[in-house]
């Protein structure tokens, strides 16, 4: 990512940060309605693992010029999708539902630059993921 598309990835966050409770809704009900199968995956309680990922995506977005530290929490988090059970496809649905929720957040000002951003920086996370599931 440029230096320019992680101030661009930062202010957007920053407008659904302000609004996370409605945003994250916006964003399982999306996901749960494109890939039904994954819903069984979430046991604990959603609105705890809503506050979980935008608090995950909020720590994100403070290392983003920080690779290496960020790769360190990805690692992690890769190993613990593993096990729940997450398979390599889902990160796809995941992915398709993230840009949906941004477009339909933050509407005309979801710019293509901004989806090229969002698409790259997400698609890095996943794959540093993926790769630390498989014990990489
Ligand atoms: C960049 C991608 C992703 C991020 C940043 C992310 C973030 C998180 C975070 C922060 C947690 C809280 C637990 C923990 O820290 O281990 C979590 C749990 C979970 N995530 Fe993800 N996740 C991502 C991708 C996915 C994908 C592709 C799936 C597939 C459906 C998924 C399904 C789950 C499930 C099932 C849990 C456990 C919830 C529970 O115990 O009820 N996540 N995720």
């Amino acid at each position: 990512m440029t230096d320019e598309d992680i101030t661009l990835v930062r202010e957007s966050f920053a407008q659904l940060h302000r609004r996370r409770n409605e945003t994250s809704e916006l964003f399982y009900a999306r996901l749960f309605e494109i890939a039904p199968d994954v819903r069984p995956l979430f046991k604990a309680d959603l609105a705890a693992q809503r506050v979980n990922l935008m608090e995950f995506l909020a720590v994100a977005m403070a290392t983003l010029r920080d690779p290496k530290g960020l790769t360190v929490l990805l690692k992690k988090l890769g190993r613990n999708h593993r096990g729940y059970g997450v398979q390599e496809r889902h990160y796809d649905q995941v992915g398709a539902a993230l840009i949906w929720t941004l477009r339909t957040s933050l509407g005309a000002g979801f710019t293509p630059e901004l989806e090229r951003a969002w698409t790259s920086l997400y698609g890095e996370m996943a794959n540093t993921m993926i790769a630390a599931g498989r014990g990489a």
